[in-house]
């Protein structure tokens, strides 16, 4: 985990190659197996590989969610808010899961805002991807989790520009 964890950077630029059904099915389990607040599970997820669908949720915000076009899976992190209050959380949580998952089976990965995030029309980014899913009113979206495999080279963080000043031991 923690090697992963020293490889993992946010990857806009995404190959052309297919992601096999087998890797969409661990990502998949990865995803349920994620914790949430006294099992309440209140997360849903959209896996998308439809290109024509991936161009429209890029269009999701004005900024900072272009590369999804060009990404070969998006997912949909969202919930039903109506069932937990740390619908948030749960939601954080899973995204990062498929995140770190995705890193291990060679994916390259970027989290895209969409809550509290706007279209360019000037309505909630939540509501375009709404309509575009046809989701329920009561649920609410994080996040669009887009994958594919790296068109790109991101210098991994080194030890020395890791922030050890916002941790304190108290012995
Ligand atoms: C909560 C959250 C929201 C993010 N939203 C976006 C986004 O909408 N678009 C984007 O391109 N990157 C987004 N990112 C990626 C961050 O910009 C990225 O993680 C950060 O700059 C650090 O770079 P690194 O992931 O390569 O270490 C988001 C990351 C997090 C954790």
């Amino acid at each position: 985990m923690l090697d992963i964890l020293r490889k993992r950077r946010s990857i806009r630029r995404y190959k052309d190659q297919e992601i096999s059904p087998e890797v969409v099915e661990q990502l998949k389990e990865a995803v349920l197996r994620s914790p949430s607040s006294r099992g309440i599970n209140p997360w849903r997820f959209v896996f998308v590989t439809d290109r024509a669908l991936l161009e429209k949720l890029s269009r999701a915000k004005r900024e900072g969610s272009g590369f999804l076009k060009g990404a070969r899976l998006g997912v949909v992190v969202y919930a039903d808010q109506t069932a937990s209050d740390t619908w948030i959380e749960d939601c954080s949580i899973a995204s990062i899961i498929l995140q770190l998952c995705g890193q291990s089976l060679g994916l390259g990965s970027c989290w895209i805002q969409i809550r509290k995030r706007m279209h360019e029309s000037g309505r909630p980014s939540e509501d375009y991807v709404k309509e575009l899913l046809a989701l329920p009113e009561k649920m609410k979206v994080e996040s669009i989790i887009a994958f594919g495999y790296p068109d790109e080279d991101r210098e991994p963080i080194s030890l020395e520009e890791l922030e050890y000043p916002k941790i304190q031991m108290k012995e």
